[in-house]
C-alpha cells in the first residue's frame, strides 16, 4: 500500500465548444454517426494562439488551491502528455515555469499514451513511498486537436482538448493506493501513432506533404485491445489490492469511447451506475481524461472520504493499467 491523499483536484477545459453538427458542416459525417459509435456529442478546442501549457497551469493551480498547498511546498511535478509543448524539453518545464517554483523541485514528462495519468499516479506514489517526495503534483494535459487531420473523419471526431491535475500529499491513515497493475504490449504499438517528427522519421517537406505528422489510428484494433487490456489490469489491480470488484465504489475509465467503456463494464459485470462518464461533453482528452473526470466527480460531491476508486486506462504503446485508490 502507498499511503497518500489526493488533497486537491483541478481541471481546465477550453471555452470553444465544437459540436458534432459543427463538424458535419465540413466533413462527411453526422451527429447520429458520431453519437451512436462513440457517445460523443461535443468537444472543447483550445484556441490556436493559446499555448497548451496554459491549460495545465490552470488545472494545477486549482488543485493546489483546493489542497491548500503552497507551490513552494511541492517537491515533485509529473506531467503526463502525448504531445509535448516542445519535443525537447517536453511540457513539464513550461508548467513549472507557469506555477513559479523558485525552489526548483524536479519535474519530468511521462509518455504512456492515454494511460499516462495512471502511470503517473504509480510513479508519483512510488516516489512518495520511497521518501523522494512528500507533496507531488500530477498533471494530465492534451491538445490533440493540433495533431489530428481535420479532414480525416475517422480520427478527428474523437478528440478534445483539456487538462486535469491532482495534488498528492502523504497520508497517515488508510487512504492511498491499494493496488496497481501496469502493462505494455509493444506488438500493438502500431495501433495509434504519429509516424513523423521523431528521430525515426524526422520532419521534412515530404513528411508534411504526406500528412505523416497527424495521428493515425486503427480503430477496430484499438477497440478490441482497449476492452481486454483494461479488463485485465482492473482484475489484476483489484486482486493485488486484496479487494473484490464489488468493493469498488467508482470506476473511472479512460474516456476513449462510450462503446469501449460499456463493453468493459459488461465484461467485468460492474454496475453501470457506478461508472463515471463525461465523454459526451468533452470527447477523448487522452491523458487528461481521468483527472478531468475525477475533478468533476469530486466537485459534484459524488466521491466522498473512504470511497474506493479504480482508475483504468489504455493508450498508445500499447500501455495500459489500473490504479485502485482509497479516497
Ligand atoms: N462519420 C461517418 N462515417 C465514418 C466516420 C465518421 N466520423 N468515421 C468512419 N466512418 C466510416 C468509415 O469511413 C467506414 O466507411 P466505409 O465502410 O465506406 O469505408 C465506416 O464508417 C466504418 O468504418 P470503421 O472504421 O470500420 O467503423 P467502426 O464501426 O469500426 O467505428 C470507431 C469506428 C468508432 C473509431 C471504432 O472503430 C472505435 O470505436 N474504435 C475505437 C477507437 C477509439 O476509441 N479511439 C480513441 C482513441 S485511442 C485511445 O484513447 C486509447
Amino acid at each position: 500500500m502507498i499511503k497518500l491523499r489526493v488533497a486537491g483536484t483541478g481541471r481546465f477545459l477550453p471555452e470553444r465548444v465544437l459540436a458534432n453538427d459543427d463538424l458535419s458542416l465540413s466533413l462527411d459525417t453526422s451527429d447520429e454517426w458520431i453519437r451512436s459509435r462513440t457517445g460523443i456529442v461535443e468537444r472543447r478546442l483550445l484556441a490556436p494562439e493559446t499555448p497548451p501549457a496554459f491549460m495545465g497551469i490552470a488545472a494545477a493551480e486549482k488543485a493546489l488551491r483546493q489542497a491548500g498547498l503552497d507551490p513552494e511546498k511541492l517537491d515533485l511535478l509529473v506531467v503526463a502528455t502525448n504531445v509535448p509543448e516542445e519535443l525537447i524539453p517536453g511540457s513539464s518545464p513550461f508548467i513549472a515555469e507557469g506555477l513559479g517554483l523558485p525552489h526548483e523541485p524536479p519535474f519530468f514528462d511521462i509518455k504512456a499514451g492515454c494511460a499516462g495519468f495512471v502511470f503517473g499516479m504509480a510513479v508519483a506514489g512510488a516516489m512518495m513511498k520511497s521518501g523522494l517526495a512528500r507533496n507531488a503534483l500530477l498533471v494530465g494535459i492534451e491538445a490533440l486537436s493540433r495533431f489530428v487531420d481535420w479532414e480525416d473523419r475517422k480520427t478527428c471526431v474523437l478528440f478534445g482538448d483539456g487538462a486535469g491535475a491532482v495534488a498528492l500529499v502523504m497520508a497517515d491513515d488508510d487512504r492511498g493506493i491499494l493496488g496497481i497493475s501496469l502493462h505494455g504490449d509493444p506488438t500493438k504499438r502500431g495501433l495509434l501513432r504519429i509516424p513523423a517528427g521523431g528521430v525515426r522519421l524526422p520532419a521534412s517537406f515530404e513528411t508534411v506533404q504526406a500528412k505523416k505528422h497527424f495521428l493515425e489510428m486503427k480503430g477496430r484494433g484499438v477497440y478490441q485491445s482497449a476492452v481486454t487490456m483494461m479488463e485485465r489490469a482492473t482484475l489484476e489491480a483489484t486482486e493485488r489490492a486484496g479487494i473484490s470488484l464489488a468493493d469498488i465504489d467508482w470506476l473511472l475509465p479512460h474516456q476513449a469511447n462510450l462503446r469501449i467503456i460499456e463493453a468493459l463494464v459488461k465484461r467485468l459485470g460492474f454496475p453501470r451506475e457506478r461508472v463515471l462518464v463525461n465523454i459526451d461533453r468533452v470527447a477523448n482528452t487522452s491523458t487528461a481524461s481521468i483527472p478531468i473526470l475525477l475533478d468533476e466527480a469530486v466537485r459534484a460531491g459524488k466521491i466522498v472520504d473512504g470511497d474506493i476508486l479504480a482508475l483504468t486506462a489504455f493508450g498508445a504503446g500499447a500501455c495500459y493499467g489500473t490504479v485502485i485508490l482509497r479516497w
